[in-house]
């Protein structure tokens, strides 16, 4: 059996990333270009790789996270001399030109570690590129099966009936597959309960309606298309349940960095008394960073002054674009996990998680 389809994969899944045996290269579609066309991109070197994680052609923590250690692996697999210090020193210079793609999701980091970790570990030259590679293959695999894992965790928590408000996209598309906040919702859907989606169009760059909707849709999931100014409506008429976002990156107090429009659904929600949930794995979590440490990606005013390639703004304005902000523990309702739902305070239930006894250095 391959080790995809052991976690299920079939011809209708989509798989946002994948590595290829013969000849060598990286699949990925091409999220630019959803949803009027599914497209793929081949990369066969780690630069090609950074292109298309800082052009948003793949995106999401974790899928930047696997695709990043992917780049590493090819880096490996193409370089030509035996020489051992060679190929680390590459394999350095290809690591600091892909973390410096993305600078807030922390997956993109921990998928890089763990690739330089397994090249330190092996002598010679083949063995590195022979177990660089079975472990983006292993990451791809475990990756889909953490997924389904947190939305086994997830789907406990929804009731049928339920309307869930998401944002951004924690979906398909965000990891190598099935999602973290829509992963829980497709189990959830998969274990019978009937359940609705509301999803934020997410401005600037549009995850929600490109691509939550294409895979809500896509999948056969109700889902509905809100515009993100329509939030607190919904709410204040008793239209929405529950909200499941992903993650890019939570610290050991529980602060959470996602997709920027997080805090205000947040305040919301909690004005509201609706629970808000957030999906995201363990490779999300930063137990070594502190709120003032992580940094917040600006990212073209291009993003937006314009729409569709066309100018809504006026020459000369001045534009701040951040992409993600920062939700405190406090309007969080649970973290479901692939191992089960940490629960407030999150100090304690994240330090009980990852098994640390003080977790205040
Ligand atoms: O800028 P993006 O599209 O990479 O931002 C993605 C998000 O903020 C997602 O909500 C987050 O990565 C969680 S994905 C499982």
């Amino acid at each position: 059996m391959s080790y995809l389809m052991s976690v299920g994969v079939n011809n209708n899944t989509l798989m946002t990333v994948t590595w290829n045996d013969e000849p060598v290269y990286v699949k990925m579609i091409d999220q630019t270009k959803l949803p009027e066309t599914l497209e793929y991109i081949i990369c066969k070197n780690h630069y090609e790789i950074c292109d298309a994680i800082r052009n948003l052609s793949i995106r999401g923590a974790p899928a930047i996270g696997v695709a990043g250690a992917m780049g590493l692996a090819l880096c490996a697999h193409n370089h030509v001399s035996d020489n051992k210090n060679d190929l680390l020193s590459d394999l350095s210079s290809a690591y600091k030109s892909l973390v410096e793609t993305r600078p807030t999701a922390v997956n993109l980091k921990w998928g890089l570690d763990k690739i330089l970790e397994v090249s330190y570990r092996y002598e010679t030259v083949s063995e590195i590129k022979e177990n660089v590679i079975k472990t983006v293959k292993k990451m791809t695999h475990d990756d889909i099966e953490t997924n389904k894992n947190m939305g086994k965790f997830g789907s406990d928590l929804i009731n049928t009936g339920d309307v869930i408000m998401t944002h951004c996209n924690a979906g398909a598309l965000a990891t190598v597959s099935y999602g973290t906040a829509l992963g829980v919702i497709r189990s959830a859907k998969e274990s019978g309960k009937k359940i609705s989606v509301f999803a934020t169009e997410t401005r600037p760059v549009m995850q929600g309606s490109r691509l939550t909707a294409f895979e809500l849709v896509h999948d056969e999931i109700d889902v509905s298309l809100i515009p993100d100014t329509a939030v607190g409506y919904l709410m204040n008429n008793k239209m929405v349940d529950k909200v499941i976002v992903g993650a890019d990156r939570i610290l050991k107090t529980g602060h959470v960095f996602n997709k920027i429009g997080t805090y205000q659904i947040a305040l919301l929600a909690n004005s509201h008394g609706i629970p808000f949930y957030v999906a995201a794995p363990l490779s999300t979590f930063d137990l070594k960073n502190s709120i003032d440490t992580v940094v917040i990606e600006e990212r073209s005013i291009d993003e937006v002054v314009q729409i569709a390639g066309k100018r809504i703004a006026p020459k000369g304005v001045r534009i701040f674009n951040p992409a993600f902000d920062l939700t405190p523990p406090n309007l969080i309702t649970g973290i479901i996990t692939e191992k089960g739902v940490l629960n407030p305070p999150f100090e304690k239930s994240i330090s009980g998680m990852f098994g640390m006894g003080d977790v205040s250095s």
